[in-house]
């Protein structure tokens, strides 16, 4: 049985996991994260499953290739953090495009709703019987306009979410969709005329800090702003600054720029040497929620079933449906991109003599 190293294993993970690897893959649960120094705790498996705040560079990855590791599953859409460069030619990097768009939008609404009505004070108010009303005002989103960055999967389901809701939608994409049926502006404009801005494209040279100070001064007073995607496509210290100077409304954060650091882990009882994220958990109007929106029973169960559909596709020597490499990002591949002639990024060594010796068989 092919044996996978699973890091920075949770016991949410295992609910489905062991379901459906079950007489399939022998996994080797890890709770540490992968990064140079567990690198070799994955020496005897050919696979690794990763998550987003796993440690994914050069380094991890040239020692991971050296444990004998020649594939790594993602078992998220996100995967800002793998040195895709230092992969290719070793490590086959497979991924889950998509398992719920619906979980990661409605989160997003979720932190909305709660910022702008306040649920987060008054659940605490109650609790302690104090029925006051004072401060727990907020507005209707009803005619207010939402402006959403990146207009992929999850970016439309929010949009869908919000029209649901009444409000104005008003999109910055610059790979708009052909088949839209909402209004694309420049980033600039959906900065000065949204009421909420939601971030919903990936991490990318472009994309980090998509929101600095100066997009913070372009904003409205009572802007809200919504990261359901990664942390570092808001400059943190900046947000801290604009919410201080009352220059925005809110932010809701699901993600944030240093969550490797503290994210999936309880710190309850220790200091936290992190002053942007301490103080953006003190302002009464920011909710910080620790990269859950991807958890809902739904998803778990498809990021079990396609990482393992991906590991079946790699063994069996068949192509990656949902292989990425360093050339899918940067757009330029001699020939056209591989994946399109239903061929895998590269063939590695050992896949090339697994092939061979199950030709053989
Ligand atoms: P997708 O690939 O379907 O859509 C991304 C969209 O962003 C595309 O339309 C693309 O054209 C657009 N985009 C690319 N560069 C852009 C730029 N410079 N400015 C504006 N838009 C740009 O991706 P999907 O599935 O909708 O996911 C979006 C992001 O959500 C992921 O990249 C990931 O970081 C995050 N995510 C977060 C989760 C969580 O639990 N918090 C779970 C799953 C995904």
């Amino acid at each position: 049985m092919k044996k996978i190293a699973f890091y920075d294993a949770k016991p949410y993970d295992k609910i489905w996991f062991d379901q459906l690897a079950a007489g399939r893959y022998d996994i080797r649960y890890l709770e540490s994260k992968c990064n140079p120094d567990t690198a070799q705790l994955a020496r005897g498996c050919e696979a690794v499953c990763a998550f987003v705040n796993d440690d994914l560079s050069k380094e991890t990855i040239d020692r991971l290739y050296d444990a004998g590791v020649r594939v790594l599953a993602m078992r998220s859409a996100g995967y800002s953090n793998v040195d895709f460069k230092a992969a290719y030619g070793k490590i086959n990097v497979v991924r889950v495009p998509a398992y719920s768009p619906y979980a990661v939008a409605e989160h997003a609404m979720a932190l909305l709703l709660t910022l702008n009505r306040k649920v987060h004070k008054a659940y605490n108010r109650t609790r302690d019987f104090n029925f006051s009303l004072n401060g727990l005002i907020g507005t209707d989103l009803h005619g207010k306009t939402a402006g959403i960055i990146g207009t992929g999967k999850i970016g439309r389901v929010f949009i869908n979410i919000c029209r649901g809701f009444g409000m104005r939608i008003l999109a910055f994409d610059p790979y708009p969709a052909k088949d839209a049926d909402f209004e694309y502006v420049d980033l600039n404009t959906l900065l000065r005329e949204s009421d909420v801005i939601s971030l919903h494209c990936p991490l990318t040279d472009q994309t980090h800090h998509i929101l600095d100070v100066n997009a913070f001064r372009q904003m409205k007073k009572e802007a809200f702003i919504i990261n359901t995607s990664r942390g570092a496509l808001i400059d943190s210290a900046a947000l801290l600054a604009a919410l201080n100077l009352k220059r925005i409304g809110g932010a809701g954060l699901d993600v944030y720029e240093e969550e490797a650091d503290f994210f999936f882990e309880d710190y309850s009882g220790e200091i936290i040497r992190d002053d942007v994220l301490s103080l953006l958990t003190s302002r009464p109007n920011v909710i910080i929620t620790s990269h859950q929106a991807f958890l809902t029973e739904e998803a778990l169960h498809n990021i079990a079933d396609v990482t393992l559909k991906n590991l079946d596709a790699y063994f069996a020597g068949e192509d990656l449906e949902n292989e990425i490499c360093y050339h899918c990002d940067s757009g330029k591949v001699a020939g056209g991109c591989r994946k399109n002639r239903k061929e895998r990024c590269f063939q590695p060594p050992s896949a090339d003599r697994m092939l061979t010796d199950s030709a053989r068989n």
